[in-house]
């Protein structure tokens, strides 16, 4: 049986998701950037991890993509991305070759170009994952592959795949996006998290609110392209200016890898800190979200808030990357 073909015939859906008018512009395509997804995408996105999300919770896993083999190439450190990614393929039924304990384990030690690791992979693999440390590797990357190249993050450049994961779970958490007030707080500045979320959330009817430092604020070019949209947004350096209103809370840590001098990364990394405290004079409805790894933003004591809802957006990252890679390999 083809479970996942099958599943709207076998499943109520549990939670309601707008049918997708496309189905599948991506197949063959690369995953470098959110500006790919248009509402009609991102609605195609969020139905096929619904029925991803109901395969893995009723059978585990499927063929669907069986034959079909992923290499994930990882240049920086990863625990969710990376696991999520290899989770996705095996339960639907693909293989993966793991690059991801360093690739100085690879050739890549002994001087090998992306380029060339990258036309080398895609003699054995079908679509190829990278996170890189360097913005645009993913789409060098790209051009030098002819299998699909899926970005993992690239340097304080774009991680895609979680902004998809972030939106996803903000609708599953909350049950809509427009209309939402949706607070980031941290290293607005490095943390390509923020900036892929920010320009899917571009598209939405939202209010943003960024909290940071001044040495971590949200680049300008994309503060003004907010403003250009006419997006209503807000900078505040203190978390007490948006905690009351917040329909969502997206914590971020400082990027300790990307600060050239290690004394103002000791500096700023302990600026915020969300505990029990603060998450009083938050709203009884709220999503308390983090890409993780957390390093001390958000007190574990929050764990068992109902409003934490941390731990479900990464395992909600393995259903969207399930989605994504059945996408561009066709199998949609
Ligand atoms: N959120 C995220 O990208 O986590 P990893 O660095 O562990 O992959």
């Amino acid at each position: 049986m083809d479970y996942v073909k099958d599943l709207p015939k076998l499943f109520d859906l549990s939670v309601a998701s707008e049918e997708p008018s496309h189905a599948n512009g991506m197949t063959g395509h690369d995953i470098i950037s959110v500006d790919q997804f248009d509402r009609e995408a991102l609605s195609y996105v969020f139905h096929r991890s619904h029925e991803m999300r109901d395969m893995v919770q009723r059978v585990g896993s499927c063929d669907l993509l069986k034959g079909y083999v992923l290499a994930c190439l990882f240049y920086e450190p990863s625990t969710r991305t990376s696991a999520s990614f290899i989770a996705a393929m095996e339960r639907l039924g693909g293989g993966v070759i793991p690059i991801t304990q360093g690739v100085q384990f690879s050739s890549v030690s002994k001087g090998e170009s992306l380029p060339d690791t990258v036309c080398t992979l895609e003699q054995y693999a079908d679509v190829i994952v990278l996170r890189h440390p360097e913005v645009g590797s993913s789409q060098a990357a790209a051009d030098a592959a002819s299998v699909p190249v899926i970005n993992a993050g690239d340097g304080t450049g774009e991680h895609p795949t979680q902004a998809l994961l972030d939106l996803f779970t903000i609708r599953e958490e909350l049950g809509r996006i427009d209309g939402l007030k949706v607070a980031m707080v941290g290293d607005l500045r490095y943390g390509r998290t923020v900036h892929s979320l920010t320009r899917l959330l571009m598209q939405y009817d939202v209010s943003l609110r960024y909290v940071s430092p001044e040495n971590l604020r949200l680049p300008m070019s994309l503060m003004n392209e907010l403003i250009d949209r006419g997006i209503r947004v807000r900078e505040t350096h203190d978390v007490a200016d948006v905690i009351e209103n917040a329909d969502v809370l997206y914590v971020t840590r400082v990027q300790k890898e990307r600060f050239t001098d290690p004394t103002q990364y000791e500096e700023l990394k302990d600026y915020y800190k969300i505990t029990p405290e603060i998450m009083e004079e938050a709203k009884a409805k709220m999503a308390l979200l983090h890409p993780l790894p957390r390093v001390g933003e958000i007190d574990p004591a929050l764990d068992t808030d109902p409003r934490a809802a941390y731990f479900r957006q990464v395992k909600n990252g393995m259903y969207v990357r399930m989605a994504l890679l059945a996408a561009v390999l066709g199998q949609a």
